[in-house]
């Protein structure tokens, strides 16, 4: 048994989440994270929205409310989001706590203190007409490094390069088209260069990464330049420094504040467990890892500026320094990165309406048919198209029709001839019984792995690969045929090999399906919780902020990860479908529902 810290990108609090967010940052972690604690590792699974920065300013703007009022509303809607998909966050909370903006001050002071914080005066962006400064975001402009029109101030979504604004050819305000004016203001920075040599070091030790994440991660490497972590901005983290402490115009990069929140996430857990120190054993102890689970935009921030922060806090970057008084911090495991997905060949887009948002689409359909989808079919190491047309193939060729069918046509059968689960004959079992078994049995070494290393793909394939082999064994042993007195027992073997190839099959199936788990393993007779979920409570501030939800609940509870015996003699009752087969229909309406 191990610690592992499952540590999850944190949605900006601008709006409810689409599907394509849950697909890179959702969905892939929480399989991997249930995974885990089924295989008995001690697993901290934290995030929370991300509440400051410019996304959430612009959006706030943009709706005419305050960027208060803002991430208040969409913490809440984000969190029925996760709620809903079933992710089992130990901790889903948010950036605006007490406990968040002294973590990241502790952090901001220690690298400060440490030589890795540099005061510089620097050209900002204010708006002509209004004096106002213009945030990166609000600044559009082609790119220096690929020539894309559309780069944005902070970065190009084209080449994926981090930009300061006046890098950018031919600016120009988003808001209202004049070209800003660069004034000089002043700013702290990230020296990011003394951090290359123990970033490279750290890089070159790293086992198992997608080799694309790796390679653009030492890329970066290559040519780091001190970061700006403060912005003009009124709306984030004070600087906690000497004349920056009260000043309403500057506050700390969005970026800065929202990786800290794996840290400080975990500290806020530990202290609401009544264990304040439990953090330490993910953080400090050099056998625990650490998972970061992103989309691909991401990857700079959790495989550069993050470890830089993190080694900065320890002193041992370049300048060398001591440890805060957190202690000394273990740096990421791995950085697990995902492609995108897009909806029916385009990007997603709220403002075109190319996108299903989370809650839209679990008041259609059912949680465990998206999870489907996006283990089978995500943009795990590819970019992936959504289409209606192959959710609904997904969902009724390979979910109702192999696996529903599966576990409806064996258990109605047993039902129906024994009332329960029949007994093995003593003439024993015959040697398609066995291979069935040892097919089921195998696929806990094979799954298993599949999932550690994220390759949920590949792993939710073996899966349904024991899910076909059982269904091809139902179908050769045909035990409806069997009907006479004499061929009950041959018949109670088979229904007794098949419903095990049952449990076992949920078992492999419960990181991805968590909601139909709980279903089947009730349907086998079983009770108490197999597949446990995370629920919504609201909590007062632990410094004494206002209140707000948070997800979390107890894992430690539910179905571990290996075959279990299952029990002759255990009543079962004729089933109801666990899966609803969708009309074809569904595919016209959720099109037309789509922007033109
Ligand atoms: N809010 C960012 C996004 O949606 C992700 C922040 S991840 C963290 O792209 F590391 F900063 F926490
Ligand atoms: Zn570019």
């Amino acid at each position: 048994m191990s610690h592992v810290l499952a540590a999850v990108a944190w949605p900006y609090a601008n709006g409810p989440r689409h599907i394509g967010h849950v697909s890179g940052f959702g969905v892939p972690s929480d399989v991997f994270s249930r995974y885990m604690r089924m295989a008995g590792h001690d697993v901290l699974m934290v995030s929370g929205t991300d509440e400051h920065g410019t996304p959430i300013q612009v959006q706030a703007d943009s709706e005419g409310v305050t960027p208060r009022e803002l991430v208040d509303r969409y913490n809440r809607v984000i969190v029925e989001d996760l709620h809903g998909l079933g992710l089992s966050y130990d901790l889903f909370t948010r950036t605006t706590t007490g406990n968040h903006y002294a973590v990241v001050q502790e952090m901001f002071e220690t690298l400060h203190r440490n030589g890795y914080i540099l005061a510089k005066t620097t050209l900002g962006a204010i708006s002509p007409s209004t004096g106002r400064t213009l945030p990166d975001r609000y600044i559009e402009g082609t790119c220096p490094i690929c020539g894309y029109d559309g780069a944005r101030g902070d970065q190009c979504d084209n080449c994926g390069n981090q930009l300061d604004p006046e890098q950018l050819i031919n600016p120009r305000s988003k808001i209202n088209g004049e070209t800003p004016e660069f004034v000089e203001t002043e700013h702290f920075f990230l020296d990011l260069p003394a951090f290359a040599e123990a970033l490279n070091k750290w890089l070159d030790t790293r086992e198992g990464w997608r080799p694309n994440v790796l390679r653009f991660s030492k890329n970066l490497i290559d040519d780091l330049q001190p970061r700006a972590i403060t912005r003009d901005l009124e709306w984030g983290v004070p600087v906690p420094l000497e004349g920056w402490r009260d000043r309403s115009d500057k506050r700390i990069y969005v970026w800065f504040d929202a990786v800290i929140g794996y840290l400080s996430a975990s500290i806020e857990w530990a202290r609401r467990s009544g264990d304040p120190d439990a953090w330490r054993q993910w953080w400090q102890n050099p056998d625990s890892r650490t998972y970061h689970f992103m989309g691909k935009d991401n990857i700079v921030f959790h495989s550069v500026i993050w470890p830089a922060i993190l080694l900065g806090y320890d002193g041992e970057g370049a300048a060398g320094g001591e440890p805060g008084r957190l202690g000394r911090l273990e740096l990421p495991t791995e950085v697990v990165s995902s492609e995108y997905l897009t909806m029916e060949g385009r990007k997603f887009s709220s403002s075109r309406r190319v996108v299903i948002y989370v809650r839209d689409f679990l008041a259609r359909y059912d949680a465990d048919a998206l999870r489907y989808f996006i283990a089978a079919a995500g943009p795990e190491s590819n970019d992936t198209d959504f289409t209606w047309a192959e959710f609904l193939r997904r969902n009724n060729d390979e979910l109702v029709a192999g696996w529903g069918n599966l576990v409806n046509r064996s258990i109605s059968m047993a039902a129906k001839n024994f009332g329960a689960i029949p007994p093995i004959d003593p003439a024993g079992l015959t040697e398609a019984d066995e291979a069935l078994l040892a097919t089921t049995r195998a696929g806990f070494a094979t799954v298993g792995e599949l999932i550690g290393k994220h390759r949920q793909k590949a792993a939710i394939g073996e899966a349904m690969r024991v899910v076909s082999e059982a269904n091809k064994y139902l179908s050769d042993q045909a035990p409806w045929k069997l009907k006479g007195e004499d061929d009950k027992a041959r018949m109670g073997t088979i229904l007794h090999v098949a419903l095990q190839a049952v449990s076992d099959a949920n078992i492999l199936l419960t990181p991805f399906l968590p909601h139909s788990a709980q279903k089947v393993h009730e349907l086998l007779g079983g009770t108490g919780v197999h597949a446990p979920m995370p629920s919504i409570v609201e909590v007062e501030d632990l410094d004494g902020g206002p209140a707000y939800p948070v997800l979390t609940g107890d894992y430690t509870v539910g179905a571990r990860w290996e075959s279990v015996p299952i029990e002759a003699g255990r009543e079962l009752a004729t089933p109801k479908p666990i899966f609803r087969k969708l009309d074809p229909s569904i595919v016209d309406e959720e099109l037309a529902r789509l922007g033109g």
